[in-house]
């Protein structure tokens, strides 16, 4: 077994970091800077900075915590200014309703959705949560059992802890607020602990909440369904709620849990945005409210329709993490920001910064007909093309219950004798040979009824006694919130990887909860069920990257159901759609890399006519898609002409030259494929080296035109424009200003053709 040097630890203590708890006290007159944490005693103000960011937070005389502000850096102002004291208010409101706050509670004026909500033993469901001390810790603590941002050293970040204290019911909350140094994110969580001596039931404790001006806004989004996920969407927010959520066990195909809040006028580069992303998996809600007076509520965390927690006494609970992200350069701005914040602070381990392997995919190209010969057969063509990596799907596994379709084996890791004689690591042996790495398919997380492990442990998987148990995909989900059932994914993973031989692991998951209760829970904890799963499942994913620290893991849900920050805190790449469709997947990448930095986005060349969407498309327009990610194969190699193998090799050839910029470039969208102006049909963008010196323009036709008449020139953006660069396909050097002002004009003909250019700064 690989010895397990531990990556970035992903738990630090908050206590093990240091600095008790203070209060605001009359002797405290002089305002306290702690790098980017600002504290002023007499204003009981706060002010943190990031990069270009600025968040500030105010306690009033009644102790309650006010949200003063966030964007660009403004210093200190007088909180007097701000609009809520005009606010003419009638009997039917009190200040309470357009007070600007920064984790609301419930039941005491005001009228707009909470932040925070519990239920006493005796029923009563209001509270006042009142500022009780803070303290600044140098460095970031990690949420205990949960995904998260990391800081490598104790200066890159500081971490503000304010503590509020519901006097009634003896509990107190702990609001974390970490900055970065060279960050335009604050991070932020919650910790409930009950100091009291009966349970409380907490009903809904939000990662994020914050309040904005009375103004016109919209929303983006990410929604869509499976094969068509991440559409990004913009819609003016009116008067009312909208809720943007998942309640069924997994952050979905449906809806992302990232969502900005944007003026109307907000454009790729210009303008003011607040993204809110949440570090987390499983079911969540994003809230955008706004109410009568226009002003506008942001709530975001754990979904309170699907949860529900019971804190005994002395028991603390921590919400998942969730990522402000301030942006004064638009949503191009944005999307980089949190893009750095990613790679430098969420994605870890030996992967983080290196180039991914080339991987041939067997999925598309057999799926569930799959054997030993087929696959050595895939890893001769594949390294002839110059793949690194082959990796076997779906389809390998089962003994008794033969994993030849949908309806068996989930459950049940060995291999299949029969199609599998040498087992995998047989199998590993002779791809190895060849000079590939060796990959695998697994859904841990679930089980077919029809399964070794379904027959000695029916109870493990979610259910209600007494009630059918609905089917997906012919499997039910384990319970993940059990410990033997962790243990069990666990140890069966272990066996799979302890010869060293597996170098790549897809973690897939292919259907959500129903019937959603657990056998290992009494009946008043029944709807701990969800969240007990993800704290599960995280023990998982900890536990296993942590003992195998050289696999390079990617995440999958029925394609990209569960493309989030929580998985990517354990796994580097996420599978981003089962449709590799070009066209489609132009639309699918964008909304992806809206949040996402692009490494992240596995990105396959799949056989034509689609699997999925029928369409045909060329190999060239299928590369070109690809390569704006995570490139990789998922095709028959022994299907294809020579002439075709030699076009993909000069395509793997190129990308290793220029992967690089995918990874560590910075994203620039040039002309949206969701645009629909007459532009849509030229979708562009490009990576850019943060020192500038190398960039990749992608740039597509969708549909053919007479003679580019109508098609826009490509103008590059973030290079520097007095650089002289060289552009592939371009005989003479050209100035950084001239690619931005005026712009390449690829020859693009017929539908569905593209052209990459690969821009280098001469020295
Ligand atoms: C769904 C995934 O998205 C596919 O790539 C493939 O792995 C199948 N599951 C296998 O069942």
């Amino acid at each position: 077994m690989p010895t397990a040097a531990r990556i970035q630890p992903r738990y630090q203590n908050p206590a093990a970091l240091g600095h008790d708890t203070v209060q605001f006290s009359g002797s405290q007159k002089a305002a306290k800077v702690s790098g980017r944490i600002h504290v002023d005693p007499e204003a009981r103000r706060f002010r943190l900075t990031g990069k270009n960011m600025e968040y500030q937070l105010q306690v009033n005389p009644d102790g309650e915590l006010l949200h003063l502000y966030w964007g660009k850096p403004v210093g200190n102002f007088d909180p007097k200014l701000l609009p809520h004291h005009k606010t003419h208010l009638t009997s039917w409101q009190n200040q309470l309703d357009v007070m600007p706050r920064e984790m609301p509670d419930f039941g005491r004026g005001d009228n707009r959705t909470p932040a925070v909500q519990i239920t006493t033993p005796s029923g009563q469901v209001t509270s006042r949560f009142r500022y009780k001390g803070h303290r600044v810790i140098q460095g970031k603590p990690s949420p205990e059992g949960l995904p998260g941002l990391y800081a490598d050293r104790k200066s890159d970040a500081q971490t503000l802890v304010i503590t509020m204290r519901d006097e009634v019911t003896n509990l107190d909350m702990e609001l974390f607020y970490t900055v970065f140094r060279d960050q335009d994110v604050i991070v932020r969580s919650a910790r409930l602990t009950n100091n009291s001596g009966e349970p409380v039931k907490i009903d809904k404790l939000a990662s994020f909440a914050a309040d904005f001006d009375p103004a016109d806004y919209q929303l983006l989004k990410l929604s869509g369904s499976w094969a068509r996920e991440r559409q990004e969407e913009r819609m003016d927010l009116k008067q009312g709620a909208i809720n943007i959520s998942s309640r069924v066990g997994a952050s979905g195909h449906e809806h992302n849990p990232f969502v900005a809040l944007l003026s109307p006028n907000t454009t790729e580069e210009t303008g003011d945005v607040y993204g809110v992303s949440l570090v987390y998996s499983g079911s969540f809600s994003a809230e955008a409210e706004q109410n009568r007076n226009r002003y506008t509520r942001l709530v975001m965390g754990l979904n309170p329709a699907s949860f529900e927690w019971t804190l005994a006494p002395g028991e603390s609970f921590q919400t998942p993490e969730a990522v402000g992200v301030f942006s004064a350069q638009g949503l191009g701005g944005m999307s980089r920001a949190l893009h750095k914040a990613y790679k430098k602070h969420l994605i870890r381990g030996e992967w983080q910064d290196k180039p991914r392997p080339i991987l041939l995919n067997s999925w598309e190209a057999a799926f569930f007909d799959l054997n030993h010969d087929k696959l050595v057969r895939f890893a001769e063509e594949a390294k002839a093309m110059g793949v690194d990596l082959v990796v076997v799907d779906d389809g390998w596994f089962g003994d008794k219950y033969p994993r030849n379709d949908g309806t068996s084996g989930l459950g049940d890791w060995m291999a299949n004798p029969e199609k599998f004689p040498r087992g995998m690591d047989g199998l590993a042996e002779e791809i190895n040979a060849l000079g590939l790495d060796f990959g695998i398919w697994v859904e841990p997380e679930m089980v077919n009824p029809n399964s070794e492990l379904y027959e000695k442990h029916p109870d493990w998987v979610i259910h209600q006694p007494g009630r059918d148990r609905t089917e997906m995909r012919h499997q039910l989900v384990l319970d993940l919130g059990r410990k033997e059932v962790q243990d069990y994914i666990i140890e069966s993973m272990s066996r799979l990887l302890e010869s060293g031989r597996v170098k790549y692991v897809k973690w897939d998951m292919n259907r959500t909860m129903t019937e959603i209760g657990s056998a290992g829970l009494p009946p008043d904890r029944q709807k701990e069920t969800q969240h007990r799963y993800m704290l599960g499942l995280y023990r998982v994913m900890e536990t296993l990257t942590q003992r195998f620290p050289g696999v390079l893991w990617e995440g999958c849900a029925g394609g990209g159901g569960r493309f989030d920050p929580g998985m990517l805190a354990y796994f580097p790449q996420t599978w981003t759609s089962d449709n590799s469709d070009g066209p489609s997947r132009l639309r699918i990448q964008a909304g992806t890399v809206r949040a996402y930095p692009p490494m992240t986005m596995g990105a396959h060349v799949t056989d034509v006519p689609n699997t999925i969407i029928g369409r045909t498309t060329s190999l060239k327009f299928r590369f070109h898609v690809a390569m704006a990610g995570n490139l990789g194969l998922e095709l028959d190699p022994t299907k294809l002409s020579g002439e075709e193998k030699a076009e993909i090799r000069r395509y793997l050839e190129f990308y290793r030259q220029i992967r690089h910029i995918v990874q560590d470039g910075e994203y620039h969208l040039l002309s949206s494929p969701a645009d629909r102006s007459i532009a849509g049909n030229w979708p562009a963008l490009a990576y850019v080296l943060p020192d500038q010196s190398e960039a990749l323009v992608f740039a597509y036709q969708l549909q053919a035109d007479a003679w580019g008449t109508t098609a826009p020139s490509v103008k590059l953006k973030g290079l520097d424009p007095e650089a002289a660069y060289r552009v592939s396909g371009i005989d003479d050097p050209v100035s950084g200003a001239f690619l931005m002002n005026v712009g390449l004009n690829p020859k693009l003909q017929g539908d569905y053709d593209s052209e990459i250019y690969h821009v280098k700064k001469i020295a």
